[in-house]
């Protein structure tokens, strides 16, 4: 069984952080348009409060990849949802949930890039799992830092469950 061990970090401080976010990039991208990526499930939470709080004209789509299976990588990654908007020669802002060991976000970054010819693509990502990098990838925009633990919540998940709760938490699996 699993548990849920410490709140990491409350609904009120992700929500104050989202808005910051949202108004570092609404400046960074002053007047301009930008494709916004979601990487589902796990980021659904964490795009829809950021575009409640943009004060620049954005284009949404969705993009699904698997590579994980209950808590632990499995290395092969596939795409299970592709996207709706052609993306080519656009600005695109990849919004991740948590990148890890980087291997996911390094494999969407080419796809976007290379198969779909994004001009240029910033990312987003709600938690960085610095201590757990295995591939050298750039975070444009990071929410959290956060420690090697195993979170859920605010759209992250375990075997698909915990994504409603409004806040980080960390679970434990015996
Ligand atoms: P990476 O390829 O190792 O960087 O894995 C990134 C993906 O793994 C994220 O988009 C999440 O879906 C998942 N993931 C990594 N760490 C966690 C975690 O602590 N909780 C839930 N999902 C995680
Ligand atoms: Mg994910």
């Amino acid at each position: 069984m699993e548990k849920i061990t410490e709140i990491l970090i409350p609904a009120d401080r992700i929500q104050k952080r989202v808005k910051e976010l949202a108004e570092q990039i609404s400046a960074d991208f002053s007047g301009k348009e930008v494709v916004m990526i979601c990487n589902l499930k796990g980021a659904f939470r964490f795009l829809s409060d950021l575009c409640a709080n943009i004060r620049i004209p954005v284009l949404i789509d969705f993009i699904s990849f698997t590579s994980y299976n209950g808590a632990k990588s499995s290395g092969d990654i596939r795409i299970v949802k592709d996207l709706n908007i052609d993306i080519s020669d656009r600005q695109v802002i990849l919004v991740e949930d948590i990148v890890d060991t980087g291997v996911t976000l390094k494999f969407i970054l080419r796809y976007l890039g290379k198969m779909r010819g994004a001009r240029d693509i910033k990312v987003c990502t709600l938690l960085d799992k610095k201590s757990k990098r295995e591939i050298d990838v750039y975070l444009d925009y990071i929410g959290f830092d956060v420690p090697d633990k195993f979170l859920v919540g605010y759209g992250l998940d375990y075997n698909e469950h915990y994504r409603e709760l409004n806040y980080i938490g960390v679970l434990e699996v015996e």
